[in-house]
């Protein structure tokens, strides 16, 4: 097993659908080997701050992420090595202490609203997706989500969007789509967009495998 793998980043705003288009391209190649990697589950550890501390972090500024270590593990798993992927508990705003061995794939599928934000993680990407989706969409995924998933009130998530997601998404997410090699309107729905990006990938395989 010696072709790189090829590396896919998917990028949007909060609630845009990334999930749904990373899983959608997943399920294609399902029983190929295949990986997701969360953005998300890089937020830096605050284990070490008390919880008032951690919720007045910016958790959409480029700074909460530790891509350092996203970017060590890429490189890993780009030489075919296996790497403890970390574990996010937004419950709680920081890591988890457990962490997910993860074996080497041919496919790698990076998903995070400021994935296309930093230049060395765009370096290590063969292909970068921006999913476009209205903001008045995102705010109502994102509203029903956090309430149903994430622990959150209702006032607490459109306190969060008004004063920071808002405001992070226009000065540091919305910018990266310029980085984009395919922008998809409407996530997960758009099947000719998904269906185009896994004949893309099977391309790539395919030439990789001469190489
Ligand atoms: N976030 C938060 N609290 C934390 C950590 C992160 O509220 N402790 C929020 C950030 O404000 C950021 C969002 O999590 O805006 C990132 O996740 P999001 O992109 O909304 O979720 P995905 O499911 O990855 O994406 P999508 O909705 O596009 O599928």
């Amino acid at each position: 097993m010696d072709r790189k793998p090829v590396v896919i980043g998917v990028a949007g705003g909060s609630g845009s659908g990334k999930t749904s288009v990373t899983k959608a391209i997943y399920d294609s190649f399902k029983g190929h080997s295949i990986l997701m990697i969360e953005q998300d589950y890089y937020y830096k550890d605050q284990s070490h701050l008390p919880m008032e501390e951690r919720l007045k972090t910016n958790y959409d500024h480029p700074l909460a992420f530790d891509n350092d270590l996203l970017i060590e593990h890429i490189q890993k798993l780009l030489r075919h090595e296996a790497i403890d992927k970390p574990v996010y508990d937004y419950a709680v705003h920081t890591r988890s202490s457990e962490v997910v061995h993860v074996e080497p794939k041919d496919v790698i599928i990076l998903e995070g609203i400021l994935i296309l934000e930093d230049e060395r993680l765009r370096n290590l990407m063969d292909i970068k997706l921006y999913v476009d989706t209205d903001a008045d969409l995102r705010i109502i995924r994102r509203l029903l989500r956090d309430i149903k998933e994430r622990g959150r009130s209702m006032d607490s998530v459109i306190e969060q969007y008004v004063n920071v997601v808002r405001p992070m998404h226009n000065q540091f997410i919305e910018p990266t789509k310029r980085y984009a090699d395919v922008i998809i309107p409407e996530g997960g729905h758009n099947h000719v967009a998904i269906d185009l990006m896994v004949t893309k990938i099977q391309t790539i395989l395919e030439q990789k495998s001469f190489l």
